[in-house]
């Protein structure tokens, strides 16, 4: 079983700018809270516990002022930092101590996601003993992603990045499932004619050895993309709308992690009094009821 995770939070956001000159993408709000909280939230319901988040090293003191070492949510937070944007393969590499030859999760620090369901569907990924896994979804804009076409048992064809002729609609989303051998692997390749390191190259690596599998997000999931201003807004609002409906927060991480049996009631008693005056503290006060 996958037991270790990187989130993957580093970057430029240049398309956010002047918002990532103050702070940096994946601490920008998301409706009620941060956005890198939304992936750390998905790892904790996927029963990950060991995780690494490699960061800018100008943005590595507000992540870890906000985070810390994970105990208060009954989990295990590591911390490294990435230069430049040298491509999404370079987190292997710069969490090769932390993976110690053991099979990976990677997702990207502004992965969103809204799902159900999570431990039964992704069982398959999380035991991977050889190969890989990458994860796709239906989208309308084929031309701006990684691109995944796949036969009948969902074994993957081919892998394009950003297709002039895209030769499906299944994006790849940003989470992916390596055995062992993946370090290895990312060591192995060179950088692209942008400069960085490719995912793509990577999963091609297992894709000519047979061993590169894909799974589908159902229709009842959805894949949040905010990169762009108007896609920030727009993830704000999809979440204060289900949650305003159902008052029930989403990836609220001390609550998935009392939900999950990592922190007790008097640890999420505790954690609700630290956000003392604000409606979030007030959420967990009542959840610590239930
Ligand atoms: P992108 O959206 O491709 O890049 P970005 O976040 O820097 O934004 P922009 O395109 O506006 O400049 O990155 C996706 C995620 O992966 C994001 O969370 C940043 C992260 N990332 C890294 O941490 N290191 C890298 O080398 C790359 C390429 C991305």
């Amino acid at each position: 079983m996958i037991k270790k995770a990187i989130i993957l939070a580093g970057g430029s956001g240049t398309r956010l700018r002047p918002l990532t000159d103050v702070v940096c993408k994946q601490l920008l709000p998301i409706y009620d809270k941060p956005m890198l909280h939304y992936p750390l939230a998905t790892l904790m319901l996927l029963g990950i516990k060991d995780i690494l988040i490699i960061t800018t090293p100008k943005d590595l003191i507000a992540v870890k002022n906000n985070l810390g070492d994970g105990s208060q949510l009954g989990i295990n937070l590591q911390y490294k930092t990435q230069d430049t944007p040298k491509g999404l393969p370079d987190a292997f590499i710069i969490g090769e101590q932390f993976i110690d030859n053991e099979p990976v999760c990677l997702i990207l620090g502004d992965n969103i996601l809204y799902w159900g369901q999570l431990n039964l569907l992704w069982a398959e990924c999380l035991s991977v003993k050889t190969g890989a896994y990458i994860v796709g979804t239906h989208t309308k804009e084929p031309e701006r992603f990684g691109i995944i076409e796949c036969d009948k048992n969902n074994n993957v064809i081919s892998v394009t990045e950003k297709p002039e002729y895209p030769q499906s609609n299944i994006a790849a989303i940003g989470l992916y499932f390596y055995d062992h051998q993946v370090t290895h692997f990312a060591k192995q390749l060179d950088p692209s004619s942008r400069g960085e390191l490719e995912i793509t190259d990577l999963n091609n690596i297992y894709l000519r050895k047979g061993e590169l599998k894909a799974k589908f997000l159902s229709r009842g999931t959805t894949w949040l993309d905010a990169g762009t201003v108007n896609s920030l807004m727009d993830a704000s609002n999809f979440f204060k709308i289900i949650e305003d409906r159902q008052g029930l927060k989403i990836c609220c991480l001390e609550e998935v992690a009392y939900n999950m049996g990592y922190i007790n009631r008097s640890q999420l008693i505790k954690l609700a009094k630290s956000f003392n005056g604000s409606s979030y503290g007030r959420y967990l006060e009542q959840r610590a009821k239930k």
